[in-house]
């Protein structure tokens, strides 16, 4: 019983992973959460495989020795990059990874035109390629690498001119594609949703892949006994390698953001 009371570990390249943690908090506020983030080393998504694997391992080494029960890799890059190796280096643990939410997306309407933005490393690995492989007869998919996105949402720019005039460039190519809906494929990216909103249009449907993962988190963990069996409100623990307060303020500030998120 007191193994299940251990926090879940929530892991990510910054602050971006907060958007699953606010998910996971929103699905299950009972339980105990760590977040750690890599703020020192973030953006992932330019770095090299080795290097992405080698931090992600570390951070996740970390993690287990401070008593997680469970590690939620809440960044699409490290999940490209390590999941398979994580499940294989630790098979006891629960160890969840995030994926494009491509498959809702797909789904929502009959071959639907679907915009995909991520790190150019997600884009790449041959875990988001089979997922397209399955998906791309059923819609027409665009893929969009956004590099230099996700350092605006790591200095808490969430809004303003320079990051209106950045997605604006970015997005003009598929501005005449009628798009149905927009995939963000970085737990960044859902903190800039409401400029991309503005950009796209309303009518644009977006997804994101944090609140199926708090849901398939909830999954494994009831599966394996683990869920935390206390209905007091749990705590949230923020761990940031670069350590300094701000970044510990801007995770909370972005936790606290639309929370009731679905
Ligand atoms: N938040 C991350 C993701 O979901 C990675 C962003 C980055 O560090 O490049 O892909």
């Amino acid at each position: 019983m007191e193994d299940a009371r251990r926090p879940i570990a929530v892991f990510d390249s910054g602050v971006g992973g907060v958007s699953v943690l606010r998910a996971l908090v929103n699905l299950m506020p009972n339980e105990n959460y760590i977040y750690f983030g890599d703020s020192a080393n973030a953006p992932y998504g330019p770095k090299t495989l080795k290097e992405v694997r080698e931090l992600t391992e570390m951070h996740v080494t970390h993690l287990l020795e401070a008593g997680a029960k469970a590690v939620v890799v809440a960044c699409n890059t490290a999940t490209s990059a390590d999941i398979t190796i994580l499940r294989e280096r630790y098979p006891h643990i629960p160890m969840i990874g995030i994926e494009p939410a491509l498959k809702p997306a797909v789904l929502s309407k009959s071959n639907p035109r679907v915009l995909v933005m991520g790190t150019s490393m997600t884009i790449r690995q041959e875990k988001f390629q089979k997922l397209l492989k399955i998906y791309e007869k059923q819609a027409s998919i665009y893929l969009l690498p956004c590099p230099g996105l996700v350092e605006f949402i790591e200095r808490g720019e969430l809004t303003g001119k320079a990051l209106y005039e950045f997605l604006g460039d970015l997005l003009a190519p598929y501005a005449d594609h009628a798009l149905d809906s927009v995939v963000l494929g970085c737990t960044h990216y859902p903190f800039v949703a409401d400029t991309i909103r503005r950009i796209l249009g309303r009518e644009v449907a977006v997804f994101e892949g944090g609140p199926g993962t708090a849901r398939e988190t909830r999954r494994r963990l009831r599966q394996m006994g683990m869920l935390n069996p206390s209905e007091k409100e749990g705590v949230v623990r923020f761990e940031n390698s670069l350590n300094i307060p701000e970044k510990i303020r801007l995770c909370r500030m972005l936790l606290d953001s639309k929370k009731n998120v679905k």
